[in-house]
């Protein structure tokens, strides 16, 4: 076996899939707002999901896996802790820890190294561990596997704006995100993998709440050969994981969110580069399943397998359309119970390995996105 990924599109050999057992929704920490809203049906409860709830994001989660090991890919899952416990650090404690469905918000598989993400959320300090398993196999098995982790985050409440939330309207929370001011702040490195868009040598990061740019100055250093980059998408008020945004399908083609569109300034190097971005389907839902912290544009989170192979959520008729018009196979998956559990069909992934190499995809650079130069 070998780890190997470079981008979201080159021919996929090995991936882990998540799995929904024993996950919790959280209690109150400083964030939960950004995740839980006051509107949400998740808003004052906290613990275990209703165990329904569970087999059934189960059923939908094996399927997948079935749908990929019957093309050949290799699948690997992580070790579910029991999250329903209260756990503490010298700096804060929780109620309950999170659940391990989105591997992708965790690891960042940047070629022959995984990287596990300093993330924001106390509820989730814990969750690498998950995966710990596997990356000690893949530790044994691949000579070249790299298995890192970015400084763990302290997660005092000197990491967030403690009162950003209180008497905030919604057109108080636009303006805010607009002005790239987020619960979360500079005080240390945190990020979310599921933040950064790897395009070979250059890696995209989306500056939002869930990856601040200390972050992404940190991840210049850690990848030395690599360009890192700060976009941001203004009209998205929560902006958390780049995936249901800004998301690659083939060299040279990009889907974007048509209601969180990149600025013209930051699409630049895009374009000079011969990139086309498109706008992605409208969702064919008008509201996310229950007690599910993401939006309808889950319908774009898709989890391309090669050039021409995609997976798209089963429901999603005007997503699969466009794909297929775009002359990918597109292969349906049921998963709208899944996505309660965090997130969608790439969100509930991560890669191991795709063929291919590191490319340089962006040989203009254009002023305006790298970390270094801003
Ligand atoms: N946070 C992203 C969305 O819900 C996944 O659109």
């Amino acid at each position: 076996m070998k780890v190997n990924s470079w981008n979201d599109y080159d021919p996929l050999r090995h991936i882990i899939v998540g799995r929904a057992e024993h996950t919790c929704i959280p209690g109150w920490e400083p964030a939960l707002e950004a995740k839980i809203d006051r509107g949400s049906d998740m808003w004052g409860k906290w613990g275990p999901r209703p165990l329904e709830t569970v087999e059934k994001g189960n059923e939908e989660l094996d399927y997948f896996v079935n749908v990929l090991e019957s093309r050949g890919i290799r699948v690997d899952r992580p070790t579910p802790l029991q999250w329903n416990q209260s756990a503490h650090t010298p700096d804060f404690s929780t109620q309950t820890l999170f659940g391990c469905m989105p591997p992708r918000d965790v690891l960042l598989t940047v070629g022959s190294e995984i990287l596990s993400a300093a993330m924001m959320m106390r509820c989730r300090f814990w969750e690498y561990l998950a995966y710990h398993p596997l990356m000690q196999k893949y530790f044994d098995e691949d000579p070249n596997f790299r298995w890192e982790q970015a400084p763990r985050p302290r997660l005092t409440d000197a990491s967030y704006q403690l009162d950003y939330f209180d008497n905030l309207t919604q057109t108080g929370l636009e303006e805010k995100a607009r002005n790239l001011d987020f619960v979360t702040n500079e005080h240390e490195p945190l990020f979310d993998a599921a933040d950064i868009l790897r395009l070979g040598k250059d890696l995209f990061c989306q500056h939002g709440l869930t990856t601040n740019r200390r972050a992404m100055h940190w991840l210049q250093r850690h990848f030395p050969d690599h360009r890192v980059h700060s976009i941001n998408f203004p009209d998205d008020p929560n902006p958390i994981h780049i995936d249901a945004t800004f998301v690659p399908l083939r060299p040279g083609l990009i889907m974007n969110n048509p209601v969180r569109r990149l600025p013209p300034e930051q699409s630049r190097i895009f374009a000079a580069n011969g990139w086309q971005i498109i706008d992605a389907a409208w969702p064919a839902h008008d509201r996310a399943p229950p007690m599910c912290y993401s939006s309808v544009w889950l319908s774009m989170n898709v989890l391309v397998i090669d050039h021409k192979t995609v997976c798209v959520e089963a429901s999603e008729v005007n997503q699969l359309e466009q794909l297929d018009g775009l002359g990918f196979e597109v292969i349906p998956i049921p998963f709208r119970h899944a996505y309660s559990f965090g997130g969608g069909l790439h969100c509930a992934t991560a890669d191991v390995e795709r063929e291919g190499t590191c490319e340089d995809l962006f040989p203009k650079q254009v002023p305006g996105t790298q970390i270094l130069s801003n």
